[in-house]
């Protein structure tokens, strides 16, 4: 996509903050989820080698968590598809979340780079399915038919995030950087911030319920509820209040 004169392009970086008041709880905060779960024991690659049952076990209940409630989009995934939408240059949104409220609030223009909700994969022949399937350690893959390397398409510590060529290549071409609802906690998204200073000099804000972890590293910082300071923010730049540069 083209840059207009005056409207960088932009890439928003989201995590679990900007969905926590859809009803989807954290990683880190008080109660968030890593206060109840012990992650190595369900999100890493050395617990799916380890113990592939338990890891089944706790995807199968996330599904049944997000199955069983009416989650929807909130105002602050509504204001960015509004600004992808009427902002004159690309927007686009690097999310670390699997859910599909940025597409369900109607951003066209998503990465999920710790992959998505609703898919998955095969380990043995890496086939990704559309699904939404129960899975347990008999499971087998519709493609290939080998039994029990059908695992949700979801990136654990210790793999490689997802579309990182072109999340690099947005960063490397954007003028303003914009982190939302995310610790910083988390690398490589938390050293995007770093990247996009010492590569193009881009414009940085962060909005986010408290400081990050790299809250230093920000041109500017916000700090609110999503659903507030999102909209604020997104108005602002659409109708030029607020600085881009
Ligand atoms: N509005 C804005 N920000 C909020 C809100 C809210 N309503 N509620 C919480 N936050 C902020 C918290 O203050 C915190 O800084 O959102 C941030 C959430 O941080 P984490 O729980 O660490 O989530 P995230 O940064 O997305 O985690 C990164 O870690 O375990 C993994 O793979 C998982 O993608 C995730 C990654």
């Amino acid at each position: 996509m083209h840059q207009e004169f005056g409207h960088p392009k932009i890439v928003v970086l989201t995590g679990a903050g900007i969905s926590k008041e859809s009803g989807i709880d954290t990683f880190r905060d008080a109660d968030g989820l890593w206060s109840r779960v012990n992650l190595e024991e369900v999100a890493t690659i050395e617990a799916w080698h380890r113990d592939p049952a338990k890891v089944l076990d706790f995807h199968n209940a996330g599904r049944a968590f997000f199955a069983g409630r009416n989650i929807t989009p909130n105002a602050a995934h509504r204001a960015l598809a509004r600004l992808e939408h009427e902002w004159p240059a690309e927007v686009l949104v690097v999310t670390q979340n699997i859910d599909l409220l940025h597409e369900g609030g109607g951003s066209k223009n998503v990465l999920h780079m710790h992959g998505q909700a609703g898919k998955l994969r095969c380990m043995a022949c890496e086939t990704i399915a559309d699904s939404d399937a129960e899975l347990s350690v008999t499971t087998a893959c519709a493609a290939c038919g080998v039994v029990g390397q059908t695992r949700p398409h979801v990136v654990w510590f210790g793999e490689m995030p997802l579309h990182m060529d072109a999340i690099m290549a947005a960063l490397d071409s954007c003028g303003l950087f914009i982190s939302i609802g995310t610790s910083g906690a988390v690398y490589p998204a938390a050293g995007f911030v770093q990247h996009v200073r010492r590569k193009r000099r881009a414009h940085t804000v962060e909005l986010n319920m408290e400081r990050s972890d790299g809250y230093q590293t920000f041109h500017d910082g916000i700090y609110g509820p999503a659903t507030e300071v999102v909209p604020a923010f997104v108005d602002d730049l659409l109708r030029g209040r607020t600085s881009h540069a």
